[in-house]
């Protein structure tokens, strides 16, 4: 668990990359085309949830499936896992939630506002309604969610949504190394639900009260080794981000310091991305040493070590974690994507587009297949049975109507490849295939759709 009341303050540096996007642009583009929308928003909303609408939901599934399939299909060291949200609560006793996982909040007497004590840079006056000593003593809030278990609600009934998935993990190291014949090095990985009571939540889907994580547990042995294999995993991740195109001067690697890390952990590095309102965290790189399985094993009483057959010697292993949040990383690379930028549209005319550059892999659409005309049903049926031969091996849609709104709609939803079928198609069987970052369009037999998306996408 992060040390609580630890988490730095969104800091806002110096040196500032570039960022033009404002967050007034990207809720409203998440909200007119489908990918995010404010929950239970007919009753007025609730602070700090989010519905993810049609291409939100698979550009996040995208999203996670790209963490996924590096961090566990490509490694033959790490194994899945999927724990349950809800745990005995003797689990939170033993990782410190219980009794440390806090934030410390002040309310102002005057306007009522409430606000993270380590978010305020002046604590003399109320950053909201301006008012001098308003603010309240600091007080401790567990950001654990509570709920309860069974027909009747007594303290004996209480439990809680976990505040992390790793958790889970930690609890089951011993079914899962014995059950997968596993001995570390190896990662135990898995993606979930968490739930924390944040006391101020925003920034959109920044800071949530339900999110999800991607947490990867490598337990090492310790031979003095541990170090090289937190730098690989910090390597890997650097990797990840930039080979879905994230833009390196808007990303970092913070590098804790002694006094930033909590106590226990040997090392600990942040990766940050530059939001429109300054540096914000995606996921941390920890090295955790023996805290986590030690802090089980006292409480339960059970033996959670590794027995070393070659040594015939039991030891525990030493943890590099990794864990990043995915509604952040989603957020991050719609908020990286968008560009607003001039363009020509097929008349000749000049205007602007706004477009999101997704990566093929993260695109919720990957090709869009449009008839030139609705009310004419050779092309029709000849843009569908395209469209529908696409759809086996890519993410695709079908639409028809006005060719420069077409691709203005594909462009603001970043789909990276729109193929048109018009008039001349019927008698040569050719189609026109527009690329979304160069405006490029080339014409191409249908018959050669297949291969080339094939290999671009
Ligand atoms: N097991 C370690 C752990 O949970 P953390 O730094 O508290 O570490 C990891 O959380 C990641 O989870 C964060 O970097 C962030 O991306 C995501 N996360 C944490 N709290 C969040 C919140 N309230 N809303 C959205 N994402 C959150």
């Amino acid at each position: 668990m992060p040390e609580p009341g630890l988490e730095k303050p969104v800091s806002m540096e110096t040196a500032t990359p570039e960022q033009h996007v404002t967050m007034d642009e990207i809720t409203a583009l998440a909200k007119r085309r489908g990918f995010i929308f404010q929950s239970s928003e007919i009753y007025g909303g609730i602070n700090g949830f989010y519905d993810y609408g049609p291409l939100g939901a698979v550009l996040k599934r995208n999203v996670k499936n790209a963490w996924w399939h590096d961090t566990v299909e490509l490694r033959d060291d790490v194994v899945a896992f999927d724990s349950s949200i809800i745990m005995h609560p003797l689990t939170w006793k033993a990782s410190g939630h219980i009794d440390a996982f806090h934030d410390r909040m002040v309310d102002c007497k005057t306007c009522k506002h409430r606000f993270r004590y380590d978010h305020l840079t002046d604590t003399s006056q109320c950053p909201d309604c301006g008012t001098k000593d308003s603010l309240t003593e600091p007080r401790n809030f567990n950001l654990m969610m509570r709920t309860s278990i069974g027909p009747a609600e007594d303290t004996a009934s209480v439990a809680y949504l976990r505040p992390e998935t790793a958790q889970g993990i930690f609890v089951n190291f011993k079914n899962v190394y014995q059950s997968a014949r596993k001995r570390p090095p190896f990662g135990i990985a898995q993606i979930g639900k968490s739930f924390r009571n944040e006391i101020t939540p925003g920034n959109f889907t920044f800071r949530i009260r339900e999110f999800e994580q991607a947490e990867l547990e490598y337990f090492v042995p310790d031979d003095g080794r541990d170090m090289d294999a937190f730098a690989e995993w910090v390597d890997r991740r650097k990797d990840w981000y930039a080979s879905y195109g994230v833009r390196p001067e808007r990303l970092r690697f913070y590098e804790l310091t002694a006094q930033e890390r909590p106590h226990y952990a040997k090392a600990g590095i942040d990766v940050e991305y530059y939001f429109p309102w300054g540096w914000g965290e995606l996921e941390s790189i920890a090295h955790r040493g023996t805290y986590d399985l030690d802090a089980h094993m006292r409480l339960s009483g059970k033996d959670l070590r590794f027995f070393d057959e070659a040594s015939k010697a039991h030891y525990t292993p030493l943890l590099i974690e990794s864990s990043a949040g995915m509604d952040r990383t989603t957020l991050t690379f719609l908020i990286d994507a968008y560009e607003r930028e001039k363009s020509v549209d097929p008349n000749g005319k000049e205007t602007e587009r706004t477009v999101l550059r997704f990566h093929p892999a993260i695109a919720p659409v990957q090709v869009a297949v449009f008839s030139l005309a609705r009310n004419k049903p050779d092309l029709v049926e000849k843009a569908r049975g395209i469209e529908a031969a696409l759809r086996v091996r890519h993410r695709t849609q079908y639409d028809e109507g006005n060719i420069g709104q077409l691709y203005r709609r594909q462009d603001e939803i970043g789909t990276p490849y729109c193929v048109t079928v018009d008039y001349e198609s019927l008698d040569d069987n050719t189609v026109t295939v527009r690329e979304r970052d160069s405006m490029r369009q080339e014409r191409i037999s249908a018959d050669a759709l297949a291969r080339m998306f094939g290999e671009r996408l």
